[in-house]
């Protein structure tokens, strides 16, 4: 029999999309016939090709990656609109699918939002792009192809959608519900973590990506580092929660006005949810869901978190509470099938409410307390990072097994993520590619710097 490790392989070159026999990409899932309507699960995804970029780079098949971040540059919306109804320039699009156009010719086919369920936009497809081709032109030692024109007008184009000022008085950006990983309807709305630890990563990718002296790249490149340092600043003193915090919360006065308001987001201590009094370890800590009027989403969002701890926008201390927490809270946030992507679940009225009484979210499924093994790469960079990978060995071998035995599942449902997904496709990408990579991390772990970022920012206070 295979071992898992090359049955996973196997799979993601069953994955690869070709145009004119060159790779260009990964379909999200490549499921057994009969196995569900495809909707798009046959495309190209932005943020599920990045943990297939992991491993194939990892693996040293960086010309896959490569003609993945040219194939999608091509993509991006270049034209400035005073209506509406286009994506802004700069954007990049969810994913995307190849066609057999007339004459023979494949034709490429973006969806940035107006064809995917919700219509929801992709916040998240640009920074994933930019980390992307960073941690390409690490591993592959290519510095030409990033400094070409069209890749560097790319990266120009996104930093001048996301780093234009809007109506906000924040470094951190403002989004509707479900721009990114999670994207449907879930309470995600506002200044979610995971845009902005992404946003953060995306910005230290572009700072060594531009190249200097040329095209007003100066500028942009001393824009990308005040927006990182107030960025620091912004979450690790807003969104960080430890225990000392959280009694500092549940102690707040409320309704402060002025410069020198404690509560500056006038949080009323009546909502920190029980679950956490006893919950949170003495010696961890994790960034915050979201932040803003009168609201801190208190739930504890995986993703997120690492995305923190890989770029260095923890500073050492917290990046090591943070895999602390997963590793004191095991059962609740490793469960039985890694990760859990949020903890705890939407239930009852809540989960009425915020998800739209969406039955694909019912409480412990999906995207509302279900587990998703696609995050065992970063769980893995995160933990390497921080040297807390006792016992990671065994969680990722166990988990590939599993796998493998599961058909290679979407995600896992229930508290402890035992049962495979109610809705979850088979064959998913980013299932077997986030355990390839993970595996290859803890084989050389060395090469985890590729993929991540030190701590080095210094925050820059931007007082609200
Ligand atoms: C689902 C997930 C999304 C993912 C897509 C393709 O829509 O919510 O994050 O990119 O499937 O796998």
């Amino acid at each position: 029999m295979a071992s898992v490790e090359s049955e996973a392989w196997e799979r993601m070159e069953e994955a690869l999309v070709r145009r004119n026999e060159e790779p260009i990409g990964t379909v999200a899932a490549n499921p057994p016939d009969g196995d569900g309507p495809a909707l798009n699960y046959d495309e190209v995804f932005m943020r599920d090709f990045a943990v297939s970029a992991v491993a194939l780079l990892l693996r040293g098949e960086h010309s896959i990656v490569r003609s993945f971040l040219r194939t999608s540059a091509t993509l991006q919306s270049k034209e400035q609109h005073f209506d509406c109804f286009h994506a802004a320039r700069g954007m990049l699009p969810a994913s995307f699918k190849l066609l057999e156009g007339q004459n023979g010719r494949e034709q490429i086919v973006p969806d940035y939002g107006n064809r995917a369920i919700g219509r929801v936009t992709p916040m998240d497809s640009a920074f994933w792009w930019l980390y992307v081709l960073h941690a390409y032109t690490k591993a592959s030692g290519d510095e030409h192809f990033a400094q070409t024109a069209p890749i560097q007008e790319t990266i120009r184009l996104i930093l001048q959608f996301v780093l234009t000022p809007g109506h906000e008085l924040t470094p951190t950006l403002l989004v509707p519900d479900g721009a990114f990983m999670i994207d449907r309807r879930m309470g995600v709305y506002g200044h979610p973590l995971e845009i902005q630890t992404l946003f953060f990563l995306a910005l230290r990718s572009a700072e060594n990506l531009l190249t200097p002296g040329i095209d007003g790249n100066d500028e942009l490149i001393r824009s990308v580092r005040l927006r990182q340092s107030q960025l620091v600043y912004h979450l690790r003193t807003f969104y960080w929660l430890d225990l000392p915090d959280l009694n500092r919360i549940y102690r707040f006065d409320v309704e402060e006005f002025g410069e020198n308001a404690a509560n500056r987001f006038n949080i009323y201590p009546s909502t920190i949810p029980q679950w956490l009094f006893e919950w949170l370890p003495r010696e961890a800590g994790y960034f915050l869901g979201n932040l803003g009027p009168s609201r801190i989403d208190f739930r504890v969002f995986a993703q997120g978190n690492f995305l923190a701890v890989i770029s260095g926008l923890a500073a050492a201390p917290e990046a090591g509470q943070i895999t602390r927490l997963f590793h004191d809270r095991r059962d609740f946030l490793v469960g039985e099938m890694p990760l859990k992507l949020v903890y705890p679940a939407l239930e009852k009225h809540d989960w009425f409410l915020l998800t739209g009484s969406d039955p694909k979210n019912s409480p412990w499924s999906y995207h509302n307390g279900g587990n998703w093994p696609f995050l065992l790469w970063i769980f893995t960079a995160a933990c390497l990072r921080t040297g807390q990978d006792a016992g990671l060995h065994e969680t990722v071998e166990r988990a590939g097994e599993r796998l493998a035995a599961d058909g290679w599942p979407e995600y896992y449902d229930g508290r402890s993520g035992r049962l495979i997904g109610k809705e979850a496709r088979l064959y998913q990408t980013w299932s077997i590619a986030g355990y390839l990579a993970a595996r290859q991390l803890l084989e050389q772990p060395e090469q985890v710097d590729l993929f991540t970022f030190s701590d080095t920012v210094q925050p820059t206070a931007c007082e609200l």
